[in-house]
């Protein structure tokens, strides 16, 4: 894909497929099942025209700020339970204050749109945090493991989701430049080539059983959920061997996408393998999608590596 079509709606989308089927033009009428059935085999749902508010002096405002140490925080996030923002050089309260209102906003109104347009997933969802990436992505110095322009499939590092999914929605707001993703197999695909050489995973086990008393006391004051589990282990090793594996990187098959200015688009980053090529400025806001919500839950990752290592 590579250019905007002319005489797109807000209510227009385009169905990415990245498994290398054609993609497939719909629009709001699509039934929300079907919307995330879609997602679900790994489709990246885009909009051409955003259907996302964003006003001129809100971009404007976002373009002229800076992230607070680019080493040590990925971007600039947005943490809904605790109405804060992270990682951002502020120069004044003031401007403290208006960046806080935009990445408020703009997790409320992705929260509203996503509420019909995949109305089979609100139950219960968890909203994550919402980010703005201010730096260009193109040469961006990053440690191997957090490089973004080696592809991967994302997993949570230090939050363990115990097989819950991972659906971000990103909005391109630079005025000129597209922001260039390369995807590969889905996960799905992936693992069937690498199972026999990853180390299978430990037994998995239901999210209640595997959360400790700490953690669920944790989650229930809104804190931050400590340790891991076996399959949050396991997507990690997974995202760190894909990106030290230089002959997956150079060899496997690559879809390019360039999602211009004013552009959004939703995936469901632990499935899609993806990379970032390019493009500086883009908001994000992340959805933990409960796995008893999936519409095609033998696509969800837990249950193709309970299938592929016979852990049920
Ligand atoms: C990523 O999830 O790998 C980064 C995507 C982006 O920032 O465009
Ligand atoms: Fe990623």
């Amino acid at each position: 894909m590579q250019t905007k079509a002319k005489g797109v709606s807000k209510t227009d989308f385009i169905v990415c497929m990245t498994d290398g089927s054609k993609p497939i033009q719909a629009n709001l009428a699509q039934t929300p099942e079907i919307v995330c059935s879609l997602l679900e085999r790994g489709g990246i749902i885009y909009f051409p025209e955003t259907p996302f508010d964003i006003s001129a002096s809100d971009r404007e405002f976002l373009l002229a700020q800076k992230q607070k140490d680019a080493d040590y925080h990925k971007n600039i996030a947005y943490r809904p339970k605790e109405d804060i923002v992270t990682g951002y050089a502020a120069k004044t309260p003031v401007d403290a204050q208006r960046l806080h209102s935009i990445m408020a906003d703009y997790h409320n109104q992705t929260t509203n749109f996503l509420r019909s347009f995949i109305a089979p997933y609100k139950r219960g969802w968890e909203p994550d945090f919402a980010t703005f990436r201010p730096i260009e992505e193109k040469g961006r110095k990053m440690s191997l493991r957090k490089r973004n322009d080696l592809i991967h499939v994302d997993s949570f590092a230090t939050r363990p989701i115990y097989g819950d999914r991972i659906l971000r929605t990103f909005t391109n707001i630079n005025p000129t430049e597209n922001r260039v993703w390369r995807t590969s197999d889905t996960f799905e695909s992936l693992l069937e080539t690498y199972k026999n050489v990853m180390p299978a995973p430990a037994p998995f086990k239901s999210k209640n059983d595997g959360q400790s008393l700490l953690t669920r006391l944790y989650s229930m004051l809104g804190l931050k959920a400590v340790g891991t589990s076996p399959y949050d282990k396991y997507m990690l090793d997974f995202h760190n061997f894909l990106k030290e594996n230089g002959f997956f990187q150079s060899n496997c098959r690559k879809d390019t996408w360039e999602f211009p200015p004013n552009s959004s688009w939703m995936v469901f980053t632990d499935m899609v393998s993806h990379s970032v090529l390019s493009g500086q400025y883009a908001l994000e806001q992340t959805y933990i999608i409960n796995q008893d919500d999936l519409v095609m839950p033998e696509k969800a990752p837990i249950n193709l590596i309970a299938k592929a290592y016979n852990l049920k």
